[in-house]
């Protein structure tokens, strides 16, 4: 198991020996290394098992770090970032060769963005280079929104989390591309779209970057628990499991035909930044209940942030 503390000196230490370490961010937990070292980029492919055709997001302190290493940072960019940043929003933007073509994985464009913890903003702040830090899951599998999550499954492989508290936000970061004529959205996460919308005037929403492997984070099934997970209520398919084996992500009231043990409360009130927040945890919980056969979950209006838990909802519902 890894060490789990707030001490960003032993941090600084092992990433400066290019080694990874967990931090924690506003969305979910990173697996971060030194972005500018191959090796250290290398590791975090093989310990997260990711392909290598799937690019990581660099984590910087301040937009002059980031001038460092890309070409250019269009007008939009420039202003999503001083309005935005530090925050829950990851730009794509063209990168200078500083940048090795593995955290790109050959892409031209490299993922950015300014997070907003205070622990993480200092380790940034005290290091010479950015992190490329993707979330700190095995690939395919549930972000992490507490320093256990990432013990318990890459514990194992790593040798410090920077334990930051339960991540605020808990979906990952939008992610926004400048390449065409009008902006366009390739992942929904912690960023609403309205107020990006506010800035923006027309964006697009590339719900169908699915298959490219230019935005992977957006294959179908992605962000997944190992046990069934149905959207709503689906009747026919509810009676082939008994409430004992039924799990419930409850929105709202919990539901009288279901044990209470079984249902995680993503939000009483109705609150959708609430129901973010309580997501991931609730996933692997239910996940990890042992006589759970099936996770429903309840369904969530489409605004704000409900619409990036739908986005993971969806995609841990397929098959
Ligand atoms: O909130 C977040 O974004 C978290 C925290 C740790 O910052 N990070 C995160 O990283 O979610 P990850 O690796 O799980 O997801 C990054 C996504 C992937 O789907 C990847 O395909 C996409 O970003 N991505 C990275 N670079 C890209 C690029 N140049 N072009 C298109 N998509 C890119
Ligand atoms: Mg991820």
């Amino acid at each position: 198991m890894a060490g789990i503390g707030k001490n960003i000196e032993e941090a600084k230490k092992l990433l400066d020996a290019n080694k990874l370490v967990g931090i924690p961010t506003e969305t979910v937990y990173g697996l971060a290394g030194n972005a500018f070292n191959e090796d250290a980029v290398l590791d975090i492919f093989r310990v997260k098992q990711r392909p290598s055709f799937d690019p990581l997001i660099v984590h910087a302190s301040n937009l002059d770090q980031i001038r460092g290493f890309v070409k250019e940072i269009p007008d939009q960019a420039e202003m999503l970032a001083q309005e935005l940043w530090p925050g829950p929003l990851t730009m794509l933007l063209n990168k200078k060769s500083v940048i090795p073509d593995l955290v790109t994985s050959g892409l031209g464009t490299v993922a950015v963005r300014i997070p907003r913890h205070p622990l993480t903003l200092a380790l940034l702040n005290s290091l010479e280079y950015p992190l490329a830090a993707p979330s700190a899951n095995p690939f395919g599998y549930i972000s992490p929104t507490k320093a256990i999550h990432v013990n318990e499954q890459l514990g194992d492989a790593i040798d410090y989390i920077l334990d930051g508290g339960d991540c605020l936000i808990g979906v990952e970061s939008t992610i926004i591309s400048f390449e065409g004529k009008i902006p366009t959205i390739l992942r929904l996460g912690g960023q609403p779209i309205e107020r990006l919308k506010e800035f923006l005037g027309e964006v697009k929403i590339n719900e169908h970057s699915t298959s490219q492997p230019a935005a992977p984070g957006m294959m179908k099934s992605h962000y997944a628990p190992s046990k069934k997970l149905i959207l709503n209520h689906q009747s026919d398919l509810l009676k082939k499991y008994s409430a004992a084996e039924t799990g419930v992500l409850v929105f709202g009231q919990m539901h009288t035909e279901i044990p209470v043990a079984n249902q995680y409360v993503l939000s009483a009130t109705g609150n959708v930044n609430e129901a973010a927040k309580n997501l991931f945890s609730a996933m692997r919980e239910l996940d990890q209940k042992p006589d759970i056969r099936i996770i429903i979950a309840d369904a969530i209006p489409n605004i704000g942030l409900g619409k990036a838990i739908n986005d993971r909802l969806k995609r841990a519902s397929a098959e």
